[in-house]
């Protein structure tokens, strides 16, 4: 049995309305009922959380609530922002930050990016923190340089302590939404620079104990190869998880791994 639970987490992105996501939650709840050994999360677009919340409630479901960005000030004039103390209030469990879409579309830098994971975990909540490298940085050779320096900065005076709420998706940026997949070969040594310089930053110890998930085009016929690599410790899904079959099947491969490794 692996020493990290598994993680599989769908991100909506911005996509559903209150009736698909609910008729997804509903989907994903009901094919995770007797599916232990993951850890299931679905990241809704923030007007649906609440409706989400309580599908997942209703059916007592383990399946956590995330939301899929949040704000770094409690309160104030900040308007479009959504704070965590919001979030929690809606039963938000796990936040993603830094996704590539947002550094990328959106424009965010590290520094934004550190500030909102230090709101998430001196909040008390789960924090993925989205890494990897453009197609052109992995042409030029520069992906560990690049997942390293996001990994450092957007790590910066976070303590140990809080460590163990930590969750690092590697999302190389050429593979999401094309298609595209990173070999699990290619993944597994990317996740491995990543868990070494998570070593260099809290000791291997700890390194040891931070799932490191894998994000990018990822379907079930991959999934079961992708989650048998050692330092790959389940997924962050886009498109796939909008099909409720389709995330339970990569849930099930992901506990599946964690039992035989
Ligand atoms: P796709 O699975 O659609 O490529 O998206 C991956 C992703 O960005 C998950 O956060």
């Amino acid at each position: 049995m692996a020493e990290r639970k598994p993680f599989v987490g769908g991100n909506w992105k911005m996509n559903t309305n209150r009736t698909s996501g609910s008729d997804l939650a509903r989907g994903v709840v009901d094919g995770l009922l007797t599916v232990d050994g993951v850890e299931a999360a679905v990241f809704p677009p923030f007007p649906y959380l609440l409706t989400i919340r309580s599908i997942l409630r209703d059916r007592g479901s383990s399946v956590r609530l995330g939301a899929q960005d949040v704000y770094f000030q409690n309160d104030g004039a900040f308007t479009g922002e959504v704070s965590l103390a919001m979030q929690k209030d809606c039963g938000v469990q796990q936040v993603l930050v830094g996704h590539s879409e947002r550094r990328h579309v959106l424009g965010e830098k590290d520094e934004l990016i550190n500030k909102k994971l230090r709101t998430v975990l001196e909040g008390g909540l789960v924090g993925v923190l989205c890494v990897g490298e453009t197609l052109d940085e992995r042409l030029a050779g520069h992906q560990d340089i690049v997942c390293s320096r996001q990994v450092r900065t957007g790590l910066a005076e976070i303590p140990g302590s809080m460590i163990d709420r930590l969750v690092v998706a590697y999302e190389p940026v050429w593979a999401i939404g094309t298609g595209k997949t990173a070999t699990p070969q290619d993944a597994q040594d990317a996740h491995a620079q990543i868990r070494s310089q998570l070593s260099r930053l809290y000791g291997a110890e700890l390194a040891a104990r931070i799932r490191i998930i894998y994000g990018g085009s990822l379907k079930p016929d991959l999934a079961a190869d992708m989650f048998a690599q050692p330092d790959i410790d389940g997924g962050l899904v886009g498109g796939a998880s909008l099909n409720a079959g389709d995330f339970v099947a990569i849930c099930k491969a992901a506990a599946a791994a964690g039992k035989s490794k």
